[in-house]
């Protein structure tokens, strides 16, 4: 069977991206292969991941280009050339222009920790967001797996799932209770939807 080949853009750990990887490998993405991983920086641990199990990876830093033109220029020869029809951002903290996300509309999907549109956008990454759960007081969280445009963290949503909150949470225990229960569940799940609609072409 034909299989949407998926780029998975990186910055950190990459444990989303294992999600992936071991989604895969049980069969759970039989539309989608992980064909490529683009990290910002080439200290993202992520990129171990990648070459632990077999997977083409590249380092693009938007420092080593003048604009943002030729920086995202060269990520999409790069796309190109690997025949990539879809990106996964697991982490990624590099910015995306408009002019890159119009490109591939209903293409590109991310995954945030928290229940969009709570906690979501300019500045809500990493511990952050947990850190603005619990200061707020909210009694449910979770992740949202969303398409992305031109709105940090305002494309479509195409899965969430909540996460209870616990008296005594940390920003650091919640964000792990986040990543166990909904991320890691929720990404592979989203992938394997949007790769099936880019096959049937819809
Ligand atoms: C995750 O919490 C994800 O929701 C957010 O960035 C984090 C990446 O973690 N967008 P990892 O690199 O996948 O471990």
């Amino acid at each position: 069977m034909l299989k949407t080949k998926i780029a998975v853009f990186v910055s950190g750990g990459g444990t989303n991206l294992q999600a992936l990887i071991d989604a895969e490998k049980r069969g759970e993405i039989p539309n989608g292969e992980i064909a490529l991983v683009l990290a910002s920086n080439d200290s993202a641990y992520a990129l171990t991941r990648a070459t632990e199990n077999g997977i083409k990876s590249v380092v693009v830093k938007r420092k080593e280009f003048p604009s943002q033109e030729t920086y995202e220029e060269r990520m999409k020869a790069i796309l190109d050339e690997n025949g990539i029809e879809m990106i996964v951002l697991a982490g990624f903290m590099s910015l995306l222009s408009e002019d890159f996300t119009s490109l591939y509309s209903k293409r590109i999907v991310n995954i945030h920790p928290s229940l969009i549109p709570s906690f979501c956008g300019k500045g809500f990454y990493g511990l952050h967001v947990h850190e603005a759960a619990l200061e707020y007081g909210v009694k449910v969280t979770g992740a949202t797996v969303h398409y992305v445009n031109e709105i940090p963290d305002g494309g479509e949503i195409i899965l969430q799932k909540a996460v209870d909150i616990l008296a005594g949470d940390t920003p650091e225990v919640l964000q792990k209770r986040v990543m166990e229960e909904a991320e890691w569940v929720l990404l592979p799940k989203a992938v394997e939807m949007v790769a099936c609609k880019l096959r049937k072409g819809n």
